[in-house]
This record gives structure tokens, C-alpha cells and sequence, in this order.
């Protein structure tokens, strides 16, 4: 063992500096590639902010939690591409805010859902899974039928994304009341099962 190596074995003060010299320099090292990588925040082809009546369905689905057994992210192996569709890029995401990938699969992935089912599917299933899948154990959301969705709240929301960067224009941000009058939360959220996987890949 040479000498330095000896001192460090013996001195508890110099082992922790150093292990969080190490440490650093590993976290360093995964890291900075990433924020160097522009392919990590460069949105993929095709997508674009989410429009009024989806954002406002985004914030319904994270509000409620279907997160919870529901992931995001199709990885790449092909028991995954199979079932789901083509595996998740991060260039889909960027405009997520917080993300929605998960690990949690009770229920299946729900990125690439949109147009796998008619809105009236979604409509009977969210307001009571077993109508439509006897086995379910999802639980339903019927208040979402009864909740509206309030414009002026959309365009708040707009605003402080296009704060974060996200490339709204004014038009969009003026026409967002329009675009979700008279819309309930269970139609926000209907609509943005429908673009997932779709407005969000091009595809
Ligand atoms: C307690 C767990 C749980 C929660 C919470 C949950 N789900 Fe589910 N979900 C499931 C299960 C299990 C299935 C599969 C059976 C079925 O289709 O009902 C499913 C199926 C689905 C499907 C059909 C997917 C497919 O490919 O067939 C959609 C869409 C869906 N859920 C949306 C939602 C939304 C939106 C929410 C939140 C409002 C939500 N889920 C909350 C468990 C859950």
C-alpha cells in the first residue's frame, strides 16, 4: 500500500473529502453530458406547447394523480414497442412541466393512448371504468363531468409557460378562453388522452 493511500485509510476527515471529491466528479461526469446535449430539450418533431383544452386536461390528470398508475414512457424494448408503440424520446416531453413518465404501472402506458379509443369510450371509462372493462379497478371520475373549465385561468397558465420559454404566441394566449367555453374538465381531459402519442410525435 503506498504511503498516501495508508494516510487516507487512517484519517476519517481526509477519507470523507475525498469521497466527496469522487463522488462529485461521477455526478459531473453523468450529468454535464446531458446539459450539453441539445437533443435533450429540443423539442422532437411535431410537437408543439399543448393547446388550451389539452393543457387544461394535463393539469386535471395531474391533479388527480393518474400518474399514479399510470406511466408515460414507452421504453425501448420490444415487449414495450409491441404493445404500446414506438418508445418514448425525451424531445417529447420538453414541454411537460413537471413530466410525466412514472414507473408506476398498475394501469397500462398512456403515451401513445390518443385515438386508441373514441372520446365516448373515454367518456363511460372515466366516469366508470367497469361499464367498459368489467376487470378494472380504476376508480372512476364523474365529478370531472361536472367541473368547467375557467378561460381566464387557461391564459394565467399560458402566461407563465411562455415565462419558462414555451413558445406560445399571443393569438393562442388571446384565443384560449374561446377555445375552452363551455368545455368541462372531463373534455379537457379527453382531449388530452387523444393527443398523446399524437400531437406529440407528429404521428
Ligand atoms: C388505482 C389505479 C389507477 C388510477 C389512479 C387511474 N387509473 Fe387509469 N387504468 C387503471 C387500470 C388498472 C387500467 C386497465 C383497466 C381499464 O382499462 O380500466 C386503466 C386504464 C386506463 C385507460 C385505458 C388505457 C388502455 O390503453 O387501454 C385510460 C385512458 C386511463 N386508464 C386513464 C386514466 C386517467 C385519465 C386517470 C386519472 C383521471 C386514471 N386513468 C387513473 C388504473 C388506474
Amino acid at each position: 500500500m503506498s504511503k498516501a493511500h495508508k494516510k487516507l485509510e487512517k484519517n476519517i476527515n481526509l477519507m470523507a473529502v475525498w469521497i466527496v471529491v469522487v463522488v462529485s466528479i461521477a455526478g459531473l461526469v453523468e450529468l454535464l453530458p446531458l446539459v450539453a446535449q441539445e437533443q435533450i430539450i429540443e423539442p422532437s418533431e411535431g410537437i408543439e406547447p399543448y393547446p388550451p383544452l389539452q393543457l387544461a386536461g394535463r393539469d386535471v390528470y395531474v391533479r388527480e394523480g393518474c400518474y399514479v398508475c399510470h406511466s408515460q414512457q414507452v421504453r425501448p424494448f420490444r415487449s414495450e414497442t409491441e404493445r404500446y408503440g414506438p418508445y418514448s424520446v425525451a424531445g417529447e416531453s420538453v414541454y411537460d412541466r413537471p413530466f410525466q413518465w412514472g414507473s408506476k404501472r398498475t394501469g397500462p402506458d398512456l403515451a401513445r393512448v390518443g385515438g386508441r379509443y373514441s372520446d365516448d369510450w373515454h367518456r363511460i371509462h372515466l366516469l366508470n371504468p367497469r361499464d367498459v372493462v368489467p376487470e378494472s379497478n380504476m376508480p372512476g371520475y364523474p365529478w370531472l363531468a361536472e367541473a368547467t373549465i375557467d378561460g381566464a385561468d387557461i391564459q394565467n397558465r399560458m402566461r407563465a409557460l411562455m415565462r419558462l420559454g414555451d413558445p406560445y404566441t399571443e393569438e393562442q394566449v388571446e384565443g384560449a378562453p374561446d377555445a375552452v367555453a363551455g368545455k368541462t374538465e372531463m373534455d379537457a381531459v379527453i382531449a388530452y388522452l387523444q393527443g398523446m402519442g399524437i400531437t406529440r410525435t407528429g404521428r
